[in-house]
């Protein structure tokens, strides 16, 4: 059975290869899935790296989520030809797995392969860090970074389902037309020009940020915060800057802000399945009505890693990069 495994943490373009693994045997309470498609994201380069919250044994196959169908079943809950998304960590980049029945969440097959991939995370991440930490009313304002990221860009279409404001810092402000799009109620560049825009679009309002929302950390982080009222709270869920957060204690003292920090797998762990469960159907929800999009940049079969790998720092990339596994794989490479 291909799959792709790190047999060492480093960087994926290193230590990833293609290789033919055993088929397990399906137990009781358990299914196999036939993985239909798996998105690389931010955290799966950590997790190969070793830099994430957890650290696998090796060898190890990576990818946080994926979509299936279960093709063979000795569980009650679950029929064979039923959708599958994995609440546990997936394993996502290789083409079948055995897993416990209670680790699936069964989802509708009629929408598009794609967005059920990538619905674990990044949509419920944004619909969590939305819900969790404040609670705001229909008109608050959320600032965010990243904000053309995948994350980010559901921040964006849920908070305009609910009747929030958005403040989008960005780095590439050629997208500022797209992310309006989405529901984006303002696109600025994440620089000091973009703080002054964001906040003369404050003073208009005659409000401030209720919630900031930080994936990147260092200055960009410390820009947020002169955009929020008092006692508000910063949410750090990211770090893609790589740059510690250097709170002055101005903010702590003068202003009251409240520091927090989100990890979706310590929230599917302590949610119950009745939370897990209403939160997957509200973004199902979402997604039927075509309130929330996630762009896709490229498709690849796993014996395409490498060209999946390249296209993730390629400089015209707009959108997620996801593997298929099923699709033309052979083993070995
Ligand atoms: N805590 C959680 O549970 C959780 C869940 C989901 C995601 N995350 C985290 O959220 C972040 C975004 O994930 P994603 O899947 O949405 O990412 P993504 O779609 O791959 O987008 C990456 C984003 O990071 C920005 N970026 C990359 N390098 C940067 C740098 N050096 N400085 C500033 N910005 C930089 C990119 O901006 P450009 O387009 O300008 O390069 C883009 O906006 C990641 O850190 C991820 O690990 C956390």
């Amino acid at each position: 059975m291909p799959a792709l495994v790190i047999r060492q943490f480093g960087a994926a373009a290193d230590v990833l290869g293609l290789d033919c693994e055993p088929m397990a045997q399906v137990g009781l309470g358990e299914v196999r899935v036939r993985i239909l498609a798996a998105p690389i994201n931010p955290a799966d380069l950590n997790w190969i790296d070793g830099t994430y919250g957890t650290r696998p044994i090796l060898p190890a196959t990576p990818g946080t989520e994926a979509v299936g169908e279960v093709i063979e079943s000795n569980a009650t809950a679950l029929t064979v030809g039923t959708r599958v998304i994995f609440l546990s960590y997936a394993h996502g980049w290789q083409t079948q797995r055995v897993v416990r029945a209670e680790e699936l969440l069964a989802v509708p097959a009629d929408l598009p392969v794609s967005d059920l991939a990538m619905l674990k995370v990044n949509p419920a991440t944004a619909w969590r860090i939305l819900h969790d930490f404040v609670a705001l009313r229909p008109g608050a304002v959320v600032v965010q970074n990243a904000a053309n990221s995948g994350v980010g860009r559901c921040v964006i279409q849920i908070a305009h389902a609910l009747g929030l404001r958005t403040i989008n810092m960005v780095r590439q402000q050629a997208l500022a037309d797209e992310l309006r799009a989405c529901g984006a109620d303002l696109v600025c560049g994440d620089d000091e020009t973009g703080k002054e825009e964001a906040l003369s679009y404050l003073r208009a309002l005659g409000a401030r940020a209720s919630l900031a929302l930080n994936a990147v950390g260092g200055e960009s982080a410390l820009r947020q915060l002169d955009l929020l009222e008092e006692a508000a709270t910063q949410v750090t869920y990211g770090a893609m800057g790589r740059r510690s957060l250097t709170i002055p204690n101005k903010f702590l003292i003068f202003r009251d802000i409240r520091f927090r920090g989100f990890w979706l797998t310590h929230w599917l762990a302590r949610a119950s399945p009745s939370e897990r469960g209403e939160t997957y159907a509200s973004l199902l929800d979402l997604l039927r009505q075509g309130k929330l999009q996630q762009p896709v940049d490229s498709m690849h079969p796993l014996d395409s890693f490498r060209q999946a790998l390249l296209r993730i720092n390629a400089s015209d990339r707009n959108g997620k990069i996801l593997f298929v596994p099923t699709e033309g794989t052979g083993c070995g490479i």
